[in-house]
């Protein structure tokens, strides 16, 4: 039997071991595509340690929820969603799936790019009915898909766009990437509600990768601080980062037009979320983050080094 090189997890919790795995066999439904390049995305990370609702915890398995192909016919494709496996040499890809690249397009740059990118691309063409001109303020900014949701809202026409991040420095940078206005969220929650209440109180969309107490904090401070408290505001759990529960009191829902969603895996049909532009997009380097590659032969020591803002650790099988 032939065999290739893979990222595998033996051990939830563990970094994945490298390892040899049994070569992938095309059937009927998929073929067997090259793999250039794989993001490792905290998704990526929280799949393969357990903790995501997308994990299935059967061991062993391939992490790598996404990644950049050369199909059978020579063409690039980004491919992905959870369950794919992508960290290994070669994989089995569904070609009715597949996302087709630019010839030209960088397999590193689009694999650190692509999931952070389609967050905020995503919920803002099937979460919410997203307007050119609306505002949208984006908490977590100083992420790397926080900071791209940024220059997605531009992209996609947002009248105003506001970052609210802890990284001082990496907030100051945004002004020069798209964003309007910046709010420090500080260890002094007054400090916080000010800010808040001042750039941001009537926001119409608000893109949220934190969650937990920073959003009960944020969610007050802009809901007290409203001009119209009918004017809609629709907020879109996108990351937990701060936390993976909030508590709401039911009064804010009704005495506020405060509509809540989500979106991540499960909340939309990826065949309609808008992918095939976002690459595109991604692919001319409009909606980019910084790839740090890395070789396959080193997934150990390239899963638990710490990426520094706008950067993304890039597997080059
Ligand atoms: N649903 C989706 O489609 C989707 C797609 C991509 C990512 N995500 C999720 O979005 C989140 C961010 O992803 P990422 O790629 O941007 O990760 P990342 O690059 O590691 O950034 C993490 C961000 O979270 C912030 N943060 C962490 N703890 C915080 C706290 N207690 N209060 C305020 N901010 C806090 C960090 O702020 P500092 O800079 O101050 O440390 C940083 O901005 C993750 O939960 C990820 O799983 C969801």
């Amino acid at each position: 039997m032939e065999h290739i090189n893979a990222a595998l997890i033996e051990s939830l919790g563990e970094p994945p071991r490298y390892r040899s795995v049994p070569a992938p066999q095309a059937d009927p439904h998929h073929e067997v595509a090259e793999v250039l390049a794989v993001g490792i995305h905290p998704v990526t990370r929280a799949i393969a340690s357990g903790s995501h609702y997308a994990s299935s915890g059967t061991l062993p398995f391939i992490p790598g929820i996404d990644g950049v192909v050369r199909r059978a016919d020579g063409s690039l494709a980004y491919v992905g969603g959870p369950g794919s496996g992508t960290m290994a040499e070669r994989i089995l890809i569904n070609p009715r799936s597949a996302v087709p690249l630019p010839a030209d397009a960088d397999p590193a740059t689009v694999a650190a790019s692509m999931n952070p990118a389609m967050s905020s691309w995503i919920a803002l063409h099937a979460r919410v009915p997203f307007r050119p001109g609306q505002s949208v303020l984006v908490i977590g900014a100083t992420g790397a898909a926080g900071s791209i949701a940024i220059k997605v809202a531009r992209h996609l026409g947002a009248g105003q766009v506001i970052a609210a991040g802890r990284n001082q420095e990496r907030l100051h940078q945004l002004l020069s990437e798209g964003a309007d206005k910046v709010v420090s969220l500080s260890p002094d929650d007054d400090v916080t509600t000010a800010a808040l209440a001042g750039a941001a109180a009537d926001v119409d969309i608000v893109l949220d990768y934190v969650w937990g107490a920073p959003t009960e904090l944020a969610m007050r401070a802009i809901l007290d601080a409203r001009t119209d408290h009918t004017q809609l505001l629709d907020w879109v759990h996108i990351g937990g980062t701060g936390g993976p529960t909030i508590t709401l009191d039911g009064s804010d829902l009704r005495s506020n037009a405060l509509r809540l969603s989500g979106s991540g895996f499960g909340s939309i049909d990826m065949q309609h979320a808008g992918l095939p532009e976002l690459a595109s997009a991604v692919a001319s380097g409009a909606l980019t983050i910084r790839p740090r590659p890395a070789a396959l032969v080193d997934i150990e020591e390239a899963w638990t080094y710490q990426n520094s803002p706008g950067e993304r650790t890039v597997i080059i099988p």
